[in-house]
């Protein structure tokens, strides 16, 4: 079989906004540098697939990610399609928002911390600093019309703090709100996350006053719940999920973050419960399958090895 048994829901949303993570998250943690030629291909090929919002690159220092030193070049390779409201770019600070806006940037993220630890090792600053780094690029973002998302990281757990209370990933998340974003990302980082422990955090967020209508999930599968934490959302009533074409991703300052949910694997079962993002699942598979060749190694997804290897004629029974 090709595509899954259609048996929906009704408890789910109609329609779900895949935010793809692919060529930051997932690339800014490949040893092999990838070429941008490459890079700019990759995104084209999201595009021709269907995926709509793409986030490119990020815009930090060249020492800090080395993958991503070639944001400017990239956007640069990709004129328009690299532009637009639906194409953030990661920025810590006024010197990346900046080179952000020199190439015509109109999306950013900014990413804080829910734990002082990674904020830290991540930021190179304490939590509270961290966040007085991002007021102005906020700011400056907004005066500029630009579309902002807030990450937050660690949401589900730390590898050096452990447990992260619900109370303080509500609070470093509304003080990250407060500062003028229109959408919040909550990190599952190293993929430590359950079901329960979604449902409990996002209705923690309700009663802050943040609803589901500004928050997207960002599950890394370390664990092997990515999937089943996202469906928790989406019961929940959030409809933006992001993901990485292929299960590429981690973190460079988190050594136990492996790859997000594979892209795939999530348009697999959306579509089983009939839930509409627009993408062209085989055309995804197609380009996972041809990034693979260019990282030297096989996409972690179960749906693409499932896919890649089958005609679906009755020969994966
Ligand atoms: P720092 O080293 O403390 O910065 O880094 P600084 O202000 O001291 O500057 C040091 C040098 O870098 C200076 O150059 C600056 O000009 C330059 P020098 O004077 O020495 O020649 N510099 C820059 N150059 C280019 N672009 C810039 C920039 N800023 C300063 N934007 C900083 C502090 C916050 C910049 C750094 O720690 C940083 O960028 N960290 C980000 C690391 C990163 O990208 N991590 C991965 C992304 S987060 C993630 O993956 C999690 C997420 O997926 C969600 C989840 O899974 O939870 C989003
Ligand atoms: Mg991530």
């Amino acid at each position: 079989m090709r595509r899954p048994q259609r048996e929906a829901l009704t408890d789910v949303p109609e329609r779900v906004t895949i935010y793809e993570v692919g060529p930051r998250d997932g690339l800014q943690n490949e040893k092999t540098l990838v070429p941008v030629e490459v890079k700019a291909e990759f995104i084209r090929r999201l595009v021709a697939a269907g995926l709509d919002t793409i986030e490119t690159t990020s815009f930090v220092p060249p020492q800090w990610v080395p993958q991503l030193a070639d944001s400017a070049a990239l956007l640069g390779l990709l004129g328009e399609v690299g532009r637009g409201r639906n194409r953030p770019v990661l920025v810590p600070n006024e010197r990346g928002l900046e080179a952000a806006l020199a190439q015509g940037v109109q999306a950013i993220a900014i990413f804080g911390s829910a734990t002082e630890t990674f904020a830290r090792k991540n930021l190179n600053r304490g939590l509270q600093e961290s966040i007085a780094m991002f007021a102005p690029v906020a700011q400056r973002a907004r005066n500029e019309g630009l579309w902002v998302r807030a990450y937050v990281s660690m949401c589900f757990g730390d590898p050096w703090e452990g447990d992260v209370p619900i109370a303080q990933v509500v609070d470093v998340a509304s003080q990250m709100m407060d500062l003028g974003c229109d959408q919040l990302s909550l990190g599952d980082t190293i993929g430590t996350g359950t079901t329960g422990h979604v449902h409990r955090l996002l209705d923690a967020l309700d009663i802050k006053g943040i609803g589901v209508e500004r928050i997207g999930v960002h599950f890394h599968d370390t664990y092997g719940q990515a999937l089943a934490n996202t469906l928790a959302a989406l019961a929940h009533g959030v409809s933006v999920v992001d993901a990485s074409t292929g299960g590429l991703g981690g973190c460079p300052y988190a050594k136990s973050a492996t790859g997000n949910l594979a892209t795939e694997d999530l348009v697999w079962a959306l579509d089983g419960l009939g839930i509409k993002t627009g993408v062209d699942l085989e055309a995804l598979v197609e380009t996972s399958v041809w990034m693979a060749g260019h990282l030297g190694r096989p996409s972690p997804s179960r749906v693409v090895k499932a896919l890649a290897g089958s005609s679906g004629a009755g020969d994966d029974a």
